[in-house]
């Protein structure tokens, strides 16, 4: 018998569910490779973060870049969650899934001409700004379109997430904010500028995050600049500490919960008398999330085995990308095990999902889990190698819901042109 991974995805006489739904069937039906969330995991955390933080004015603001298809936006928008967003098109499917404008914040340090206008014009709660030149060139766009831009200044702490290096962000060294010691000048600067309203700070240190110390330094650091910047006169209406909290991925993994985030970080928070924006994306997501596949072959070269699935770092680059792990299951159990490295149809070496891996002895045909696949997993997904993008599936008890069709091949063509 399987331990469970977690309570969403459970084995029921020797075969995988997702809530009610048996992932067999859905297979089946649905064909591979597919996404499939649950939707009850996603509407679970919106409340563990909900309840832990509801001692304190809280604007909880999804990073939807951990996955922004429009299903999942709605949920968060039915269930009153902002948005955090980096770039015009997210900002589209926030609006177009009913986020309101007062719950969107804007980060990213390479924000276009086209789309700062944009989003003063859809008169965002905040740009999370990250250099003097942004700055500048938000008060100008904001003075041509005779309108006032509220701005933060993404302080950059220099704290180290422990994290991948990949996802730390908050280190000096890294591009994003703006450096915590230059930043009274950068504010002292904002303050005098016609068109530019300040409206709080932001730092975000990184992502999949799994202690809470480096959030209390960081939060620290940032609150001393607060009182230094009303010292100066320069007072804030918002906190926002980004997002970061990391999820399971192993089963011996074990985050701190919203809770326990909570717990150590607003007593903190709350000495800065500031209203306090959350921005978690990997974390509300992830873990509702798996990526159903289907074995298409088995290889042996020697003692080395390999298990060759219909999904690759086209649908899921994470381990690619950053030697990610994974947990995968097997859809129906069996008795024997092996080690293999489960391998997709990429072209490239690095296109695998787990190297020299135990799993259970599949067979051609067999279907595989491969778990806390709900976050930057459709959303950094690609066409690569030409292989229609998954299609993604919304279970909410026994029912399911198609949320992303598979695209089709004439898909694959439709923004090209022949033109000799
Ligand atoms: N706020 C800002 C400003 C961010 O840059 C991010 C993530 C978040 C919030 C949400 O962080 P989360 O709660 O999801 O950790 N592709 C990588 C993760 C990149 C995260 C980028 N920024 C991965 O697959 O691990």
């Amino acid at each position: 018998m399987k331990q469970d991974f977690n309570e969403y995805f459970v084995y029921k006489n020797g075969e995988l569910y997702c809530e009610n739904v048996s992932l067999k069937n859905l297979a089946e039906k649905y064909k591979t490779p597919v996404y499939v969330y649950s939707k009850k995991a996603i509407l679970d955390k919106i409340n563990q973060y909900k309840e832990a933080f509801s001692s304190y004015d809280t604007l909880i603001c999804y990073a939807v870049k951990a996955n922004p298809n429009l299903s999942i936006l709605k949920i968060m928008s039915d269930n009153d969650i902002g948005c955090d967003i980096v770039s015009g098109g997210e900002l589209y499917k926030a609006k177009k899934a009913g986020i309101p404008s007062n719950k969107i914040v804007y980060a990213g340090v390479g924000k276009t001409d086209f789309e700062i206008e944009y989003a003063i014009r859809e008169n965002i709660l905040s740009f999370n700004v990250e250099s003097e030149m942004e700055l500048d060139v938000i008060n100008q766009i904001a003075k041509k379109l005779g309108k006032k831009a509220r701005v933060s200044i993404r302080v950059n702490p220099d704290v180290n997430p422990k994290t991948h290096p990949y996802i730390s962000t908050g280190m000096r060294k890294s591009k994003f904010g703006i450096d915590i010691d230059k930043a009274l000048d950068v504010y002292q600067k904002a303050s005098k500028l016609t068109n530019i309203e300040i409206v709080g700070i932001h730092c975000h240190i990184g992502s999949q995050i799994m202690e809470i110390e480096p959030y209390i330094e960081a939060i620290e650091k940032t609150a001393k600049l607060i009182s230094k910047l009303k010292e100066k006169g320069i007072n804030l209406e918002y906190f926002d500490i980004g997002g970061g909290l990391g999820i399971k991925y192993k089963p011996e993994d074990n985050p701190p919960s919203p809770k326990e985030f909570a717990d150590a970080i607003l007593p903190i928070v709350k000495g800065t008398n500031l209203k306090l924006i959350i921005e978690p994306g990997r974390s509300m997501v992830g873990e509702a999330g798996v990526l159903l596949t289907q074995v298409i072959f088995l290889k042996d070269k020697g003692d080395k085995h390999f298990v060759i699935v219909d999904t690759g770092m086209n649908d899921l680059v994470r381990p690619a990308m950053y030697n990610a792990y994974h947990h995968i299951l097997p859809v129906v159990e069996k008795e024997r095990k092996i080690i293999a490295d489960i391998v997709g149809p990429i072209c490239e070496t690095g296109d695998f999902l787990a190297l020299d891996r135990e799993i259970d002895d599949v067979q051609r045909g067999d279907y595989l889990a491969v778990m806390s696949a709900g976050a930057y997993g459709s959303s950094m997904s690609s066409n690569y190698n030409l292989r229609p993008r998954a299609m993604e599936v919304l279970v909410d008890e026994d029912k399911v819901y198609v949320i992303r069709e598979r695209e089709t091949y004439d898909y694959l063509t439709i923004p090209e042109l022949i033109e000799n």
